[in-house]
């Protein structure tokens, strides 16, 4: 299966979650390819088998910039016809819980692969600031698993409604207690 990744980032938070993937999807077997969305045509995507698409989440709740061009590519030459038509698909995005719209490029991502027609197998990735070792195995077992769903081995996951802060918190390993204590102290 050739998977194709193609993200943004500026801080290189966002490009680690694309490397990770692309490991976890390589151990699952997959070919992996991946691509940063800065002057990349979108008729990259017609080459793929599977997709994992992720940018960090920036102005307030928007796409990043250098994902817009990417994006308008898509809008304009995939969804004519639907030409991502049943390919398997799934977003990751960066986020930051001091921002209203925590992770919501999530949404605008997967949108836009819908509209394309791709089918979303799972739940969208949000890795918040920075990685740590929690996140790290986290991003591989989830590419890995979306590797999985992609070939029918693992049934598909709903992904909607997207993850939760708590659930963003789970994947950076920090639990219920630590995440009040955050709070009190005002980092949450
Ligand atoms: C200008 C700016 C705007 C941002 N806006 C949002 C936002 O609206 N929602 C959110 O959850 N995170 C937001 N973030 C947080 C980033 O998505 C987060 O820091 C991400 O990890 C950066 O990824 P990168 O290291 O790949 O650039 C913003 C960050 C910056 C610098």
């Amino acid at each position: 299966m050739k998977l194709v990744i193609v993200y943004a980032s500026t801080g290189g938070n966002t490009r680690e979650t694309a490397e990770l993937a692309a490991r976890g999807a390589e151990s699952a077997g997959a070919s992996v390819d991946s691509y940063n969305a800065y002057g990349l045509d979108a008729s990259i995507l017609l080459e793929a088998q599977a997709i994992l698409l992720g940018e960090p989440t920036w102005g307030d709740g928007e796409h990043h910039a250098d994902w817009l061009p990417f994006d308008r590519g898509m809008h304009e030459l995939l969804v004519p016809g639907c030409r991502l038509q049943g390919v398997p698909a799934a977003a990751f995005v960066g986020c930051d819980r001091a921002y209203r719209n925590f992770g919501r490029a999530i949404e605008l991502v997967e949108d836009r692969l819908v509209e394309c027609g791709a089918r979303i197998m799972q739940r969208g990735l949000k890795i918040e600031l920075k990685h740590n070792e929690h996140s790290r195995v986290f991003t591989r077992q989830w590419a890995r698993d979306f590797v999985l769903r992609a070939r029918g081995e693992l049934p598909p996951q709903p992904y909607r409604p997207a993850m939760t802060r708590e659930q963003a918190d789970a994947v950076m390993g920090i639990g219920a207690d630590e995440r009040t204590g955050r709070e009190r102290r005002g980092l949450g």
